[in-house]
C-alpha cells in the first residue's frame, strides 16, 4: 500500500528537509551512531574481521558426506548467539507503537507564564521524536484495537529534553497512581486464559470500571470515536496531568498541553476498525510512515490551558484530578507553536522500541503538581526502563539529549560513556563539575509550603465522577452518541457474567437514561427505568471531534494524504478516470487502481497497470472510492466482491463518487430507498448523503479543486464530501442499516 517504498525514490523527509537536516542538532547528535550500508562494505565480524563464508557453518565434511558441525566456528556461534538475543522486554503497557522526527515551532512567546527556552524562544526549531501507541495489547497486536492511545513527545531543548508523555484522550481512568497496576491488570488479558489480546471488550476490564466509579468519565472517552482514530495523525493529543508552568517572576501557574492536529480529528467505524484488524494489521504504522515519505507531513499546533495559582479552588472539580478536564470554555487553549513530523526514522529498533519517555524529564520554566497520578508516574517510567532497556539507556542515540550532558554518575552495564580524570563526586578538591547556578540557568524547585497530615486520603473534590461523565455525553454530536451506544453494546454483549454488564448499565443511568436504556435493550439487562442520578444539561463544545474540523481552525479543507480507491475493468473510460484521478493527485491525495488483476487492464487503446486487485484489497483501506464510466460496467455489475466493495464504503459512510455508467453499479449497489443519483446525461450532478454521481460523465478539468459546500461541479464536490471525512448523517437516517456489507 505504501506509495513510495524507502530505497527506491529518494525519501521524501530528506528531499524537502534537506537544507534544515544539517542544521537539525538530534540529526546531527545521532550521526556517530547511524551507518548507511554503501555497496563497498563487506560482511565482518562484530569485532571488525572480514568474513569469507557467512552461509555454511564449519564443519568437519568429505564434500559427499555430512559430518558434524564444529564449535571452532566463531562466526557462526557470534550469528545465533546475537540472534538469540535479539528480543528486549516489550513495555508493559503501550508496547504496539510507532513513530517519526520532526520539529516543533513557537510562533507566540508564553513569556508571561514560564522561563523555558522552548516556549518564550520564537526563533528556534526545537527537534522532536514522537512515539503513539495503544495502551493494551502486545507489541504484535493489531493498530485499530479500541483503545486509548499514546501520544507521547520528546522535545531535545537546548536545555535538556523535555517529555510530554500523553494520550489522545484528555482524561485517564483512575486519580492516584497506587491504582494503576489495577486498572492495566484489568485491562490486559485475563490471566487464566491469556484471552482477550489488546481489548477491553471482557468481564475484568468492565467490572474494573464498575468497581471504581472515577473511571466512568474516561470509559466515555475510550467508547466514543476516539477509542478508533482513523489515523495517528488525526488525533489530538493531551499531557492529560496537571504540570506548572514558572515565569522568570517565579510566578507559578497550573497548566494542560494540548496539540491539535490542523487535518481535523477523525475516527474509523467499529465494523470497519474491526475489519481493519485483519486485513492490515499495520494500518496506523504504515499510515504514518507513507503520509511523512510522501511529503505530506502531519502537523499539530500546541496550546496551553493555563489556570492561575490564584484560582486554583474556585472550580467544582480539583485542577489536580486527571479524571477531569479543564472545559475550554472556562480554560481557552492558548495556541503557541506548532509541530510538524517530517522524517521516519530510519531503524525501527533502536529509535522506535529503544525510546524511553518519562514525565520527570521537564526543563526549567516547568514543574510538576501535586498531581497524585503524575507524583507515581515520574516514579515509574525510569524504573520500568531499567528492566526494559538497562540503567544506561539515556546514552541511546534517540534518548540522548542535544545539550551537554556531565554529572558523577557512572558505570553500570553497557556504559558507553568514557569520562576522563580523578573526581567522581561532588564536592571535591578540583571542584570538577560542580552543580550550576541559577544564572546559569539551572533547574531550580519552586519553594512550595506543604502542611498537612500524613495519611492515604485525596482532596474532597476527588470523590464526583459522574459530572463531567455526563458533560461529554451531553456534547456529542448525534452519530457521536450513537457510536458510543453501539460501542458499549459491543462491549458489554461480550462479558459473560451478568453482574457485570447489569451493574454497568446502572452505572450508565447515572449519565443519561437514554444511553442506559438503549444500552440494556441490547445487551440484556434490565431496562432503567428513571435516571439515577439527574443530568445537569451542560455542554462543552470542545468535547466533540467536529469541533476541531480543519474549516472550524481556520485551515482550508484537504483531501491531503486521503485514500482514494478506482476501480477499473477492461473498457473503463481512460478520459474520466485520468481527470479524477489526475486532479485529487494533484491535491496530494492517495489515488490507487484497483482491477480485477494486477495485469494490464484494457481501455480503447489505453491500458492501466493496477495497484491491486479486488481481492488483495478492500473498500475499507480507503477513504473513498471512484468508480468511472465505461463499458467495464456490464461486467463489473454481475461480480459480487465489486458490489461489496461499494455497499462496504457505503455502509462506513465514505464518500463514493460515479461518472458516466460507472453510477449504473453504485445504484445497483446501494439503489435503496432514501438515495437519489444522477439520471440525465445533461452534465447533472447528484451529491446525496455523499454519493456524488454524474451520468453524463463528462468531467470538467478546471484549475485546482475548489472544495467548497454546495460545490457544483462533479470534481469538486467529490472532493469536498471526501474532505469531510465521513457522511454520519447516511448512518443516522437509518440507510447504512438497509444494505448488507
Ligand atoms: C495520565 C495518565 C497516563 C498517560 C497519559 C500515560 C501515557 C503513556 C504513554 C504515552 C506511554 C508510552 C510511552 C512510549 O511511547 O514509549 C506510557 C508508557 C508507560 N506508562 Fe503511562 N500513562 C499514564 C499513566 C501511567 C501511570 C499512572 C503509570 C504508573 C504508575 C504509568 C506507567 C507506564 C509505564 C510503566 C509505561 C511503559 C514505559 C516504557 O516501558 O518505556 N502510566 N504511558
Amino acid at each position: 500500500m505504501q506509495k513510495a517504498v524507502a530505497g527506491t525514490v529518494q525519501r521524501a523527509g530528506e528531499a524537502v528537509a534537506g537544507g534544515a537536516m544539517a542544521t537539525n542538532k538530534k540529526v546531527q547528535n545521532m550521526k556517530p551512531e547511524t551507518f548507511d550500508p554503501s555497496e563497498s562494505d563487506r560482511i565482518t565480524s562484530d569485532f571488525g574481521v572480514l568474513q569469507h563464508n557467512t552461509d555454511v557453518w564449519l564443519k568437519a565434511s568429505t564434500g559427499d558426506k555430512q559430518g558434524p558441525a564444529l564449535l571452532e566456528d566463531n562466526f557462526a556461534r557470534e550469528k545465533i548467539m546475537r540472534f538469540d538475543h535479539e528480543r528486549i522486554p516489550e513495555r508493559v503497557v503501550h508496547a504496539r507503537g510507532s513513530g517519526a522526527f520532526g520539529t516543533f515551532k513557537l510562533y507566540e512567546s508564553a513569556e508571561d507564564v514560564t522561563s523555558a527556552g522552548v516556549l518564550t524562544d520564537t526563533s528556534r526549531t526545537t527537534p522532536v521524536f514522537v512515539r503513539f501507541s495503544t495502551v493494551l495489547g502486545s507489541r504484535g497486536s493489531s493498530d485499530t484495537v479500541r483503545d486509548v492511545r499514546g501520544f507521547a513527545v520528546k522535545l531535545y531543548t537546548e536545555e535538556g529534553n523535555w517529555d510530554i508523555v500523553g494520550n489522545d484522550i484528555p482524561v485517564f481512568f483512575i486519580q492516584d497512581a497506587i491504582k494503576f497496576p489495577d486498572v492495566i491488570h484489568a485491562g490486559k488479558p485475563e490471566p487464566q486464559t491469556e484471552i482477550p489480546q489488546a481489548q477491553s471488550a471482557h468481564n475484568n476490564f468492565w467490572d474494573f470500571q464498575y468497581m471504581h466509579k472515577e473511571a466512568t468519565h474516561m470509559f466515555m472517552w475510550a467508547m466514543s470515536d476516539r477509542g478508533i482514530p482513523r489515523s495517528f495523525r488525526m488525533m489530538q493529543g493531551f499531557g492529560v496531568n496537571t504540570f506548572t508552568l514558572i515565569n522568570k517572576e517565579g510566578v507559578r501557574s497550573f497548566v494542560k498541553f494540548h496539540w491539535t492536529p490542523t487535518i481535523g480529528v477523525h475516527s474509523l467505524v467499529w465494523d470497519e476498525a474491526l475489519k481493519i484488524s485483519g486485513q492490515d494489521p499495520d494500518y496506523h504504522r504504515r499510515d504514518l510512515y507513507t503520509a511523512i515519505e510522501n511529503g505530506v507531513y502531519p502537523t499539530w499546533k500546541f496550546g496551553i490551558q493555563i489556570c492561575p495559582e490564584s484560582r486554583a479552588d474556585e472550580f467544582d472539580f480539583d485542577i489536580l484530578d486527571a479524571t477531569k478536564i479543564w472545559p475550554e470554555e472556562v480554560f481557552p487553549v492558548r495556541y503557541i507553536g506548532e509541530m510538524e513530523l517530517n522524517r521516519n526514522v530510519d531503524e525501527f529498533f533502536p529509535q522506535i522500541e529503544q525510546v524511553a519517555f518519562c514525565t520527570a524529564h521537564i526543563v526549567p520554566g516547568i514543574g510538576f503538581s501535586d498531581d497524585p497520578l503524575l507524583q507515581g508516574r515520574n516514579f515509574s517510567y525510569f524504573d520500568t526502563q531499567i528492566s526494559r532497556l538497562g540503567v544506561n539507556f539515556q546514552e541511546l542515540p534517540v534518548n540522548r539529549p542535544v545539550c551537554p550532558v556531565m554529572n558523577h554518575h557512572r558505570d553500570g552495564a553497557l556504559r558507553h560513556r568514557i569520562t576522563k580524570g580523578q573526581f567522581n563526586y561532588w564536592p571535591n578538591r578540583g571542584s570538577v563539575v560542580p552543580p550550576g547556578t541559577i544564572s546559569e540557568g539551572a533547574y531550580v524547585d519552586y519553594p512550595q509550603k506543604v502542611v498537612a497530615m500524613k495519611q492515604r486520603l485525596n482532596s474532597v473534590k476527588f470523590s464526583e465522577h459522574v459530572n463531567q461523565a455526563q458533560l461529554f455525553w451531553n456534547s456529542m454530536a448525534p452519530h457521536e452518541k450513537l457510536h458510543i451506544i453501539k460501542a458499549l453494546s459491543f462491549e458489554l454483549s461480550k462479558c459473560e457474567d451478568p453482574i457485570v454488564y447489569e451493574r454497568l448499565v446502572e452505572r450508565l443511568a447515572e449519565i443519561s437514561l437514554e444511553l442506559a436504556q438503549a444500552v440494556s435493550d441490547k445487551v440484556g439487562a434490565p431496562k432503567p427505568e428513571q435516571e439515577s442520578r439527574p443530568n445537569h444539561g451542560k455542554k462543552s463544545a470542545a468535547l466533540s471531534q467536529g469541533h476541531f474540523a480543519p474549516e472550524a481552525l481556520g485551515y482550508q479543507p484537504t483531501i491531503a494524504s486521503r485514500m482514494v480507491a478506482i476501480i477499473v475493468g477492461d473498457g473503463f473510460n481512460f478520459a474520466e478516470y485520468e481527470a479524477v484521478k489526475g486532479a485529487l493527485s494533484a491535491a496530494n491525495a492517495f489515488c490507487f487502481t484497483i482491477g480485477p488483476r494486477k495485469s494490464e487492464i484494457k481501455s480503447s487503446g489505453k491500458s492501466v497497470k493496477p495497484d491491486h486487485h479486488f481481492e488483495s484489497m478492500r473498500s475499507t483501506l480507503f477513504d473513498s472510492i471512484y468508480i468511472p464510466g465505461g463499458e467495464h460496467i456490464t461486467t463489473l455489475i454481475k461480480q459480487g466482491r465489486v458490489l461489496h466493495w461499494i455497499r462496504e464504503a457505503f455502509g462506513h459512510c465514505k464518500t463514493i463518487g460515479a461518472s458516466g455508467d460507472g453510477v449504473k453499479i453504485v445504484k445497483a449497489a446501494i439503489g435503496i430507498e432514501g438515495m437519489r443519483f444522477s439520471e440525465s446525461g445533461d452534465g447533472e450532478v447528484v451529491d446525496c448523503y455523499g454519493v456524488v454521481t454524474s451520468a453524463g460523465g463528462k468531467i470538467s478539468v478546471g484549475n485546482a479543486l475548489k472544495m467548497a459546500k454546495g460545490a457544483k461541479s462533479f470534481l469538486d464536490a467529490y472532493a469536498y464530501n471526501i474532505s469531510l471525512h465521513r457522511n454520519y448523517q447516511r448512518e443516522l437516517d437509518g440507510l447504512t442499516e438497509l444494505v448488507a456489507y
